[in-house]
């Protein structure tokens, strides 16, 4: 018996030695020391022990018990001491590491074009105004001289919101609101959003533009084209060539488009201005008569002139970008080059 005392010692001990986890240990205790474990066996079986031999027997069993106990307590110890060494080891933080830097967002371009155009019409003496998006038909459409049945509306591929009330296709609307209120001279520019049903590389359902009109006495095409090309050569530069083309608007006449040098190609033709070395670049005119009987303004004694332009249209020019839509997407990769 004691052989077989001194052989599980063994065994037991070869099995601690070669354990590593923490159940393996609890497992050699219940494999040599729980209620049917192998010690407990073997105490069990004393009877057959001689006499004499019993209380060494005993002795060394209850040895046995108790440093097999120790040895596992000090295993699972250290196994616990290893894995909170472990956990600091890859829970590391390094303080002296530089932080994450906060991103800042910045002004998108279209609102950077806008300030910039608001900015150099300001120093022209224009004040700054706003008008609804949702817009009455009679604003967007009959006030500037189209009435139900003229074609020029088809240009405009209009939101309805009932027959008579539509999300504005353009920002000229704003011009007859201004002109119903205040009396000549008036210089005036509004910047908004404007919404047409439409949707490409160069169109997006929503878009923003900008109205400007200046009305006096005797004023004429030729105040017209001063401004207009002052205004470019600041947007563009002063080296900046312009064109002016003559055109159709209802509710201007004359009227004139008018055109930059490509700022791509410098005249050559390119993908960006479609080979004609030109880009569109504003509508603009002399207001028709028509308009200002409508707001009671007298034609014979007020003149002026108006304009509009897409400002998505001069970012993307100014910026070289040829799709539009990237402006709505947010895409920060985008954004944050401007
Ligand atoms: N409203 C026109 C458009 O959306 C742009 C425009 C052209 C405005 C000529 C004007 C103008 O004031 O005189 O296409």
């Amino acid at each position: 018996m004691i052989s077989e005392l001194q052989k599980l010692e063994k065994d037991a001990l070869a099995e601690l030695s070669a354990a590593e986890a923490e159940d393996q240990f609890l497992n050699i205790r219940t494999k040599y020391l729980g209620r049917k474990g192998l010690l407990t066996g073997l105490l069990r079986n004393i009877a057959q022990v001689s006499d004499n031999e019993k209380p060494l027997f005993g002795k060394l069993c209850n040895e046995l018990k108790n440093s097999l106990n120790s040895k596992i307590d000090a295993a699972l110890l250290e196994q616990a001491n290893r894995n909170k060494e472990n956990i600091l080891l890859k829970e590391k933080i390094d303080v002296t590491l530089p932080g994450n830097a906060v991103k800042y967002g910045h002004i998108h371009p279209v609102v950077q074009i806008r300030r910039e155009i608001c900015s150099v019409f300001a120093s022209f003496g224009f004040s700054i105004v706003e008008g609804p998006e949702i817009e009455l038909d009679y604003y967007n459409f009959e006030a500037l001289n189209m009435p139900k049945d003229h074609p020029a509306r088809d240009m405009q591929d209009t939101f309805y919101i009932e027959d008579n009330i539509v999300l504005r296709t353009h920002t000229s609307p704003v011009q007859v609101r201004i002109m119903e209120k205040v009396r000549p001279p008036l210089r005036i520019l509004s910047p908004g959003k404007v919404y047409r049903r439409d949707s490409d590389v160069s169109h997006t359902p929503m878009f923003h533009q900008i109205e400007g009109l200046l009305v006096d006495k005797g004023v004429n095409f030729g105040d017209l084209k001063g401004i207009l090309s002052a205004f470019l050569k600041k947007i563009f530069g002063s080296a900046t060539t312009l064109r002016f083309r003559p055109s159709f608007f209802p509710f201007t006449e004359p009227s004139a488009e008018v055109d930059i040098r490509c700022v791509m190609c410098g005249g050559k033709g390119c993908r960006v201005c479609g080979q004609s070395g030109w880009l569109e670049i504003l509508g603009s005119g002399m207001v028709d008569p028509a308009v200002f009987q409508n707001v009671n303004y007298d034609p014979e004694e007020y003149s002026g002139f108006a304009f509009g332009l897409g400002l998505e249209r001069i970012a993307m020019l100014k910026y070289g970008i040829s799709d539009i839509r990237l402006f709505f997407e947010n895409d920060i990769r985008f954004l944050k080059q401007f």
